[in-house]
């Protein structure tokens, strides 16, 4: 098996129930971050990892995720009439990031089922995984896929993100058990979902993105559906875990979840803020905002 990971598998089927009405019709993998749709941001990532196939997974009513990466052939010919050549250049960019392909999930049953789909697509090839509703803003010179990347080319095995996340918040995540190894790289004996505080076994949370191989499917093939019928990608992991080394790697970079309303809004000021035409005058309206809620 090639140790080179070239392609990556971006499910993005979801319903988006958190952001509703707003996934009522728009997708919530097109949830813009200031003006760029969240899931540019992570086929981005992907691209930037050494990936240069992906496969996302869709599902009916989400096509615009498929036409904001196909070309626009009337917006680019009024740009290029009007001389925004900048903002064409940077629009036709998106067409060409990488080989972006499709697949449907019918039935909406959990991550574990989207990336059931990926089979045909991976063949015998190491993939990364990325949530499409979740940025990873990176803290080192490589994206955080690209240093999952790193362990896979040091030990050949699969390898999820993880993140220290505080004591109080580990009922929320899929927590690590093991052991570090090494600075920031975890041997997995266990991912424990949504420990109580006095039983977690660390406080290293799954961080959305994982990179695995070709033997996570008969997994996935043999895990049972649980809570709303939904079918766990930490579930098939657990199994594999047994039978394989699998790998941590605390990664440098801070997660942006998008699909909730509180990490959607975060997110934006965050990026907003580091845009030099866009931080004096929102500085200014956050700091009245404040001191009217008597929170300054
Ligand atoms: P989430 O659990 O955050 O997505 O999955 P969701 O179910 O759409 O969200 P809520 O809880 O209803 O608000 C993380 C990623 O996995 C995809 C989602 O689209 C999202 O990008 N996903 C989830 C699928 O592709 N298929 C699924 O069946 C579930």
């Amino acid at each position: 098996m090639s140790k080179q990971v070239t392609k990556a598998v971006i499910p993005a089927a979801g319903f988006g129930t958190r952001m509703l009405p707003f996934t009522k019709a728009v997708p919530k993998e097109l949830i813009p971050l200031v003006d760029t749709p969240v899931l540019q941001y992570v086929v981005e990532e992907a691209v930037a990892s050494g990936a240069n196939e992906i496969l996302v997974v869709i599902s009916e009513g989400k096509d615009a995720v498929k036409n904001h990466f196909s070309p626009a052939e009337d917006l680019e010919k009024r740009l290029h009439d009007s001389g925004k050549e900048l903002l064409l250049e940077s629009m036709q960019k998106i067409n060409t990031l990488a080989d972006i392909r499709y697949v449907y999930q019918s039935e909406l049953n959990g991550l574990g089922g989207a990336v059931a789909l990926a089979g045909e697509f991976v063949g015998n090839d190491p993939f990364f995984v990325l949530l499409g509703d979740t940025v990873m803003d990176s803290a080192d010179a490589l994206p955080v896929s690209g240093q999952l990347a790193v362990l896979y080319e040091k030990y050949g095995d699969p390898v999820v993100a993880l993140a220290e996340v505080p004591l109080e918040k580990v009922s929320s995540y899929g927590i690590a058990s093991g052991s570090e190894i090494a600075q920031g790289v975890w041997l997995l004996d266990d991912l424990v979902e949504k420990p109580d505080v006095a039983s977690a076994p660390s406080r290293m949370a799954v961080s959305a993105r994982y990179l695995l191989t070709p033997d996570i499917f008969p997994e996935l093939g043999r895990i049972k559906p649980g809570k709303n019928n939904e079918m766990q990608l930490t579930d098939a992991i657990r199994e594999l875990l047994q039978k394989r080394r699998f790998y941590g790697c605390q990664v440098k970079g801070k997660r942006y979840d998008l699909g909730s309303v509180s990490g959607f809004i975060a997110a934006n000021v965050e990026f907003a803020m580091r845009r030099p035409e866009l931080q004096e005058v929102l500085g200014r309206q956050i700091l009245d905002i404040l001191k009217e809620k008597n929170i300054l």
